[in-house]
């Protein structure tokens, strides 16, 4: 029979504690809830009655089972409160200093048979425990952040744990309503071991300038899916936090580079803007410990103020190429309002990439989301060609032609001779080198990436990118576009993956590792993260859908160009690839899917 835990303690009550906190008193159990001062305390108990408010008011919770909540919650301070408690969790900062003495000082004070469980992301629970008499009854219990949201814990086993100790914690969690993937011992365990080195990899890519805060995170949002962006996420787990665990697994994890705290993050925690736990991180909130996002001096100004950058007006756009995301761009752009000469290799293509332009507008009037009169007015404003000369005119050029350097470096010679000067010339190029096509040119610095996303009548992100050479107005002229579009322009700087393929594909290149490593199973690592962190797809859903023969050859980009070696092919992909696995439209990848 599982054990009965009527009473459980939280030692710390910041981010993390004040949540588990209320994830039990919810559930009917009784919380006594420590902290190490008086206004320690305090502020653990205005975390918890500000997120109680809010369920309230957001008609999640009624007010009588608040008040109920409240009523199982005992605040003390010090540990000696916690004498009669079943079972601990241990909540304090990320230092294994602290947290053995704590484990110490617990091992004297609750009754012998009390479970003695550590919040930690990033320590060794096997050495946390090895600081009580009991080691055999201590145990990983990792919830995420915030806890009464994620349904994810990752219940952590040491070599010493005791089975029923693991078996009576699952069977807790499962009464908690949450969903627990139990794992052994290792340095960020499965969702934090993913999660850290793409949350690092952004931080990075603000403090090289790479591209804006924003920018990220919208990037991440709108071209995965992802609940929030890198930097916002930093800011909610907390910069301290987040240091302390990215430090801790670059020691415990191999020494892996990419773990290596960016020097901008401890100069962060340093100058005290530790997210919104102290009202400023990465962005500036209303007051500490609010979700509200206010404007600050790094807050770009709306996108009216583009005229005011340089920005070009534009009537009439070029798109070359007759493949994919060529007719989704023609579509793209006549819907906008835009006057479209389309250009394919000779008549034949024109016909095919007219039939398909047309098929797909019929369809958005099949489905309700066109007016037959928009339809005709977007045909009507599409002319199609099978030669350059026609792109005399035009103001700006959107290049979709094959992914092959030397073909997209002869049209932007020819572009150069043909097209009139100011016009802004775009590549939807995603893995070459924006700079190596504008230099085929003369006239580089009216030369952007413009990295549409497949389908692009449907996804909301564009990146744009701005090489070396690349003067403001084009850039301004290229992220108005965007916006005309309706879509969200992200700018970024002139390097493989440009932003969002570089900071996923690692991310599902070290979820290949982690599952060729047998540390867990793909269930288990896409439930982590899907539960944990709110992504809509597990890596391993993702990368059958995306196909696995894509990834590697993304994946391979970034290795060349950056030679991280952290960022090496898994060699379970490249196999996976060779054995002709490659996903959804192979029927077979990391699943078997011939049965759908
Ligand atoms: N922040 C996250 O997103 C997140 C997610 C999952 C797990 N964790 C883990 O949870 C733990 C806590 O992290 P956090 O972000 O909540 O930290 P935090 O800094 O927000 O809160 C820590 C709290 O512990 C209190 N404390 C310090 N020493 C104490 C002592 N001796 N006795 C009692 N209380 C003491 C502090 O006053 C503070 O309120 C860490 O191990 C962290 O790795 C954090």
């Amino acid at each position: 029979m599982a054990r009965e835990f009527s009473t459980v303690g939280v030692v710390g009550l910041g981010t993390m504690g004040a949540g588990i906190v209320e994830v039990f008193a919810r559930n009917g159990v009784d919380v006594v809830a420590v902290e190490i001062s008086e206004p320690a305390l305090e502020r653990g108990r205005a975390t918890l009655t500000r997120s109680t408010d809010r369920a309230v008011a957001k008609g999640k919770l009624a007010v009588a089972d608040r008040d109920a909540l409240h009523e199982r919650v005992h605040f003390a301070v010090g540990l000696d409160a916690l004498h009669s408690v079943d079972l601990v969790i241990e909540a304090v900062p990320e230092h294994l200093d602290l947290k053995q003495r704590i484990f110490a000082e617990l091992d004297r004070v609750c009754r012998p048979e009390a479970i003695l469980a550590t919040n930690t992301s990033s320590l060794s629970v096997t050495e946390i425990s090895v600081a009580t008499t009991r080691p055999n009854q201590v145990i990983g219990i990792h919830f995420f952040n915030p806890a009464p949201v994620m349904k994810l814990v990752e219940v952590v086993r040491t070599v010493v744990t005791a089975p029923e100790v693991v078996a009576d914690v699952e069977a807790l969690c499962a009464r908690l309503g949450k969903v627990d993937v139990t794992i052994n011992d290792r340095a960020g365990f499965i969702a934090n071991a993913l999660l850290f080195g793409y949350l690092n990899h952004a931080v990075a890519m603000v403090e090289s300038h790479y591209a804006a805060r924003e920018d990220i995170d919208a990037a991440m949002k709108l071209g995965c899916g992802l609940p929030m962006g890198p930097l916002a996420l930093m800011d909610l787990i907390g910069l301290d936090t987040a240091y302390e665990i990215l430090d801790t697994m670059y020691r415990r994890g191999g020494r892996d580079r990419r773990h290596a705290p960016v020097p901008l993050l401890k100069q962060m925690v340093t100058a005290g803007l530790l997210g919104r736990k102290s009202g400023r991180g990465f962005y500036t909130y209303e007051r500490p410990g609010s979700p509200v996002v206010v404007p600050d001096e790094a807050t770009p100004l709306a996108t009216d103020a583009a005229a005011a950058d340089g920005a070009r007006a534009i009537a009439k756009v070029g798109v070359v190429g007759s493949g994919t995301m060529a007719t989704g761009i023609v579509e793209v752009f006549a819907r906008a309002g835009y006057e479209v000469v389309s250009v394919a290799r000779g008549l034949e293509k024109s016909a095919t990439l007219r039939e398909a332009v047309q098929t797909s507008l019929h369809k958005g009037v099949v489905r309700g989301k066109l007016a037959e009169a928009d339809r005709d007015a977007a045909l009507g404003r599409i002319s199609w060609s099978a030669t350059l000369d026609h792109l005399a005119d035009v103001d700006l050029v959107v290049e979709a032609v094959v992914e092959e350097l030397s073909v997209k470096q002869a049209l932007f010679a020819s572009l150069d001779e043909i097209c009139k000067p100011g016009v802004v010339l775009a590549t939807t190029t995603s893995s070459l080198p924006v700079i190596d096509v504008a230099m085929a040119s003369h006239r580089p610095a009216d030369v952007v990436g413009l990295h549409f996303f497949n389908p692009a009548p449907v996804m909301p992100l564009v990146e744009v990118v701005r090489t070396i050479r690349t003067s403001p107005e084009a850039t301004a002229t290229a992220r108005a576009v965007c916006a005309t579009l309706g879509k969200t322009g992200v700018v970024c700087a002139d390097r493989s993956g440009f932003i969002v393929n570089a900071l996923l594909f690692p991310y599902l290149n070290d979820a290949v590792k982690m599952l060729e490593a047998s540390y867990s199973t793909a269930d288990d690592i896409d439930h982590a993260m899907k539960l944990g962190c709110g992504y809509p797809m597990g890596p391993f859903e993702l990368l059958d859908v995306v196909g696995l023969d894509v990834a590697l050859a993304i994946q391979r980009e970034l290795y060349l160009e950056l030679r991280e070696p952290g960022f090496a092919p898994a060699p379970l992909l490249e196999h996976l690839v060779t054995a002709g696995y490659l996903g959804r439209k192979a029927r077979r990848g990391f699943r078997d899917h011939s049965h759908h």
